[in-house]
């Protein structure tokens, strides 16, 4: 196992929409990629099989990375799922497959990296989470809230937990983003909404920004409501 200079980060999801951006933006700007998705095709950097249902993927999909690149920087939890149930219609299964991909898959990803995260004395998690992680917009949308409130206090807990080895976290909550996943939620014209690549810009701030500036979450909306 040899060490490459470069900063490394993970993206997971990295096949299509904002973790595709994500995968973009950050190897433009420099870093060394390695990427996870559902079915590994070509990519920006480093591609892994990573499929948040499978059993021991974190793990696999970590002792990867370090084989290959000896470090990990940066760990951009981007994979989700959504679906348009209330509180009351998500039945248990409902409820487990998106705590499955959206919460406990990214903490299992952050413990399976912490050591090297910790080691780089500026380790930086983004969690994309959502808006539906501060806020309840609707019925509809309350069942996938519940889940990324989850994923907020994932970054939150993750920020608290490794500040003195210089680890930054931060939840990253959009609104609608022009992704296969919102047109499934509505039929607001896309091109209205916030673009994949204007939440990469996020994403590509916060894990630049130095130890001095943590940034613990950022709402980002494509209109306006109340307080954001
Ligand atoms: N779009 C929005 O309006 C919006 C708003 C706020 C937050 N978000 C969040 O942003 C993140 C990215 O969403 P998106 O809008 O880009 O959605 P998307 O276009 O539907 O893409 C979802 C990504 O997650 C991956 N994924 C789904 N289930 C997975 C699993 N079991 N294991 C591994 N990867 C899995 C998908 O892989 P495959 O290609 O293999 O299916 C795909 O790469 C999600 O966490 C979502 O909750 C989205």
């Amino acid at each position: 196992m040899s060490q490459t200079s470069a900063r490394v980060a993970m993206v997971s999801g990295a096949s299509r929409g904002i973790g595709a951006a994500i995968a973009t933006r950050l190897a433009a700007a420099g870093w060394t990629l390695s990427l996870g998705m559902r079915t590994p095709r070509p990519g920006e950097g480093f591609v892994h099989a990573y499929d948040a249902d499978a059993p021991d993927a974190e793990a696999e999909w970590v002792a990867a990375t370090i084989e290959r690149f000896g470090r990990i920087d940066a760990l951009v939890c981007n994979a989700g799922v959504a679906m348009q149930k209330s509180v009351v219609e998500a039945t248990d299964a409902d409820m487990a497959a998106m705590l499955q991909v959206n919460v406990l898959a990214p903490q299992r990803l952050a413990r399976a990296a912490w050591p090297y995260l910790t080691a780089s004395g500026r380790g930086r998690v983004a969690i994309i989470s959502s808006l539906s992680g501060l806020r309840v917009a609707s019925a509809n949308s309350s069942a996938y809230a519940m889940t990324k409130f989850a994923a907020t206090a994932l970054a939150h807990g993750l920020r608290h937990a490794g500040w003195d080895q210089g680890v930054r976290a931060t939840a990253i909550c959009p609104g609608f983003v022009a992704t296969d996943m919102a047109m499934a939620a509505t039929d607001t014209d896309p091109a209205l909404m916030t673009q994949p690549d204007e939440v990469a810009r996020l994403v590509e701030l916060v894990l630049d920004l130095p130890n001095t500036a943590s940034v613990p979450q950022i709402g980002v909306n494509w209109r306006v409501e109340g307080q954001f």
